[in-house]
């Protein structure tokens, strides 16, 4: 099923219909997410509620819908996407980094609502990691700046300390992990796949 998170119906439908064919929820990976970059004096006003619509109320409507069988069943697993961004500061990307900081602290107050229904609520912050977004911010930026898409690309990836960008399988892995009982008494928590990037 195709759902823009950005409208609420919508995301009701995808949830009521997982119920209709599965009679259940266990594991809800909030994923989807857009980055806008550039300076903030001429932060274009819709690419702004872009990054709102999708990030933070995509990521509300998600959970919204769900929450209410999650706390019928007492289980299960709400996994967020944030990242770097909503730890540390990154050039041009104010916009971006005041949505992911706000999916930081929804998914925190979310963990308090859900823990006395035995539901565990956690995120997950990527660094760089190679797919289309990155591609396209690191060619934005290059524009930009008027330098070559690989130097930047060189740039993004001094930031983690292992000096490289990570696979989207590399944070797949951790993701499964919040999904499942090995993370059984992990809730409230934010897991950095970020090659060292933050703790620099
Ligand atoms: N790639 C990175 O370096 C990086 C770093 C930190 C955090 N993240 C986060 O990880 C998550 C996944 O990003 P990615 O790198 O795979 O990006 P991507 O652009 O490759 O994939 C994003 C997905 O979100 C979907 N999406 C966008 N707007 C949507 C909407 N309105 N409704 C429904 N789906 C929509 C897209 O269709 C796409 O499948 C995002 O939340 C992103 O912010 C990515």
């Amino acid at each position: 099923m195709n759902v823009d998170v950005r409208n609420p119906e919508e995301v009701k439908k995808m949830i009521d219909y997982t119920i209709e064919k599965h009679g259940r929820i266990d594991i809800l990976i909030v994923n989807a997410g857009v980055v806008r970059v550039g300076p903030v004096e001429t932060f274009p006003e819709e690419d702004y509620d872009l990054l709102i619509d999708v990030n933070l109320k995509g990521t509300h409507y998600t959970c919204k819908y769900a929450v209410p069988y999650f706390k019928k069943q007492k289980s299960g697993s709400i996994i967020t996407l944030a990242s770097v961004a909503a730890h540390i500061g990154q050039v041009a990307h104010a916009n971006y980094c005041s949505t992911k900081a706000g999916v930081l602290g929804y998914t925190r107050a979310l963990a308090l609502d859900l823990a006395p229904y035995n539901v565990r609520v956690n995120s997950v912050s990527p660094g760089a990691t190679d797919t289309p977004m990155l591609q396209s911010d690191v060619a934005k930026q290059a524009r930009d700046r008027g330098i070559s898409y690989e130097d930047v690309k060189k740039e993004f990836e001094q930031e983690g300390i292992m000096g490289r960008w990570a696979t989207s399988e590399e944070i797949a892995s951790g993701i499964l992990f919040l999904a499942t009982e090995e993370s059984s008494y992990i809730t409230g928590a934010d897991l950095r796949i970020d090659g060292g990037w933050t703790t620099q």
